[in-house]
């Protein structure tokens, strides 16, 4: 429905219809009423300070606009279409329909420009620091797995192929780490992005004489955008969100990848709880890792985003330019899907069990332990090379007799080089195997610990 637009001054005839459809954002900008209240409240309180408004005229903006506030929390004031065209807009007009002309002083020395980039400044910030808690919950939950399953043994692989045994802790902890870098991205992406743009005004600045320092104190920003220009033109603080969402997301993506596979019978290493799986509307035995699935799915859309912003805003000429209004939609949806996702993850790791005997079972029937194997030939003095290549025989023979290196007896080994003792069978148990790595950072039981111990002192103490 078409309604007066307070920029209609100029204007002979109302905005077609069609038009305002068409370019209406407030479906979705509604979403920062709370950060464009936030915003506008502290710039009506230096507009008071600077005595561009009376101390009473603020206030009674200011109540007026906490006001607002409830009504859109409580559902009497809608933020719909055929109120306005954005939200900026919707709650001046409510503004004025309360308290008559003085609400129309609110916008002193503002511009929609500005106030969007504060607005979703205002919103990645806390954004930020929910996903924040979620990473460090995932963390947590990777870590107390880690702990609980100490002393498994599994399948490592490279190209999806068995490769070495390793600790199934070392595997989870692998992604603290990961995440631990995403936590860091965050961090740097939020303190890039806490400054206040307000002030900006449409591009130029103000006649007005604004104090922006002291709205960036009140909304608890470390500073402003210094150039006024820069600061309603640029979204690279959303760009770079995103980009962190998407890293992010991959991360998730593998570990949801790697639940689908080990699920699966073909692995059998991981259990879900039937409450984080479903069933087949035909097929009546099957049992789905859907969560997981959905996890690896919606990672799509976090880079969809990203390459949607990247888009929109790579030919645009400075200052600001209609097109970023799309900016919305890839902002709620990295947003939302990382949040979604990073909760999802962290449910499905608490209500998964992983099968240590299956491990085991697997770690028996291979060569995982063919690099060990090697190693022990060079210790003797063999040079790699031809350990590497010696072992490969072994491995070849096996293959051909349909047996692994447990069913060798020594005498067969001896044929394929006379350095290997009786101590070779001991050195190439998949237990063994891990215990014998002395480097830091490996697979081996001491390390591992360390690392444990390394992330439970660092995660108990972390609060955002
Ligand atoms: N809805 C607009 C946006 O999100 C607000 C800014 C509009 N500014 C303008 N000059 N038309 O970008």
């Amino acid at each position: 429905m078409a309604h007066q637009a307070l920029w209609s001054g100029r204007f002979r005839e109302p905005l077609s219809e069609i038009a305002l459809n068409f370019s209406s954002s407030i479906d979705l900008d509604r979403l920062l009423y709370e950060e464009d209240i936030a915003g506008s409240i502290a710039h009506v309180e230096m507009l008071a300070a600077a005595r561009i408004l009376t101390a009473p005229e603020a206030r009674r903006i200011r109540v007026a606009l906490k006001g607002i506030l409830k009504e859109i929390q409580t559902g009497k004031f809608a933020l719909t279409p055929d109120v306005a065209e954005d939200v900026h807009m919707a709650i001046e007009q409510r503004l004025i329909q309360k308290i008559g002309p003085l609400g129309g002083k609110l916008h002193t020395g503002r511009s929609r420009n500005d106030q969007v980039a504060l607005d979703e400044r205002l919103f990645l910030r806390s954004a930020i620091r929910e996903i924040s808690k979620l990473l460090i919950n995932l963390q947590r939950v990777l870590l107390y797995k880690a702990e609980k399953y100490f002393g498994a043994i599994m399948p490592g692989y490279t190209h999806l192929q068995r490769a070495q045994p390793v600790m199934l802790s070392h595997h989870l902890l692998a992604y603290v780490n990961m995440l631990e870098r995403d936590f860091e991205r965050m961090q740097d992406c939020a303190r890039r992005l806490n400054k206040s743009p307000l002030g900006a005004a449409a591009f130029a600045g103000s006649s007005f004489p604004l104090d922006r320092a002291l709205v960036a104190r009140k909304l608890k920003f470390d500073g402003i955008v210094e150039n006024s220009i820069d600061a309603v033109s640029d979204r690279d603080y959303l760009a770079e969100f995103i980009a962190a969402a998407s890293i992010l997301m991959m991360h998730l993506s593998r570990m949801a990848e790697e639940i689908v596979l080990w699920s699966s019978a073909e692995f059998g290493m991981a259990h879900i709880s039937d409450a984080y799986t479903t069933g087949s509307s035909i097929m009546p035995q099957k049992k789905n890792p859907d969560m997981a699935e959905l996890v690896r799915g919606k990672t799509g859309r976090v880079y969809g985003a990203l390459m949607n912003l990247l888009t929109t805003m790579k030919g645009l000429p400075l200052a600001y330019n209609r097109d970023m209004q799309e900016d919305k939609l890839p902002m709620f949806e990295a947003v939302q899907t990382a949040r979604q996702s990073l909760f999802m993850v962290a449910h499905l790791l608490v209500h998964t069990t992983f099968d240590r005997r299956r491990m085991e079972e697997e770690l028996r029937t291979d060569f995982l332990t063919a690099t060990d194997m090697a190693d022990y030939l060079v210790r003797k003095g063999i040079p790699f090379r031809e350990a590497h290549a010696i072992t490969g025989s072994v491995v070849s023979y096996c293959v051909g007799h349909r047996m692994y290196f447990g069913n060798l007896d020594l005498e067969t080994l001896r044929t394929f080089s006379p350095a290997f003792g009786p101590d070779i069978f001991e050195f190439i148990l998949p237990q063994a195997s891990v215990e014998q790595k002395q480097s830091a950072g490996s697979t081996a039981p001491h390390e591992v610990k360390k690392q444990i111990a390394h992330w439970s002192k660092v995660l108990a103490k972390r609060r955002v």
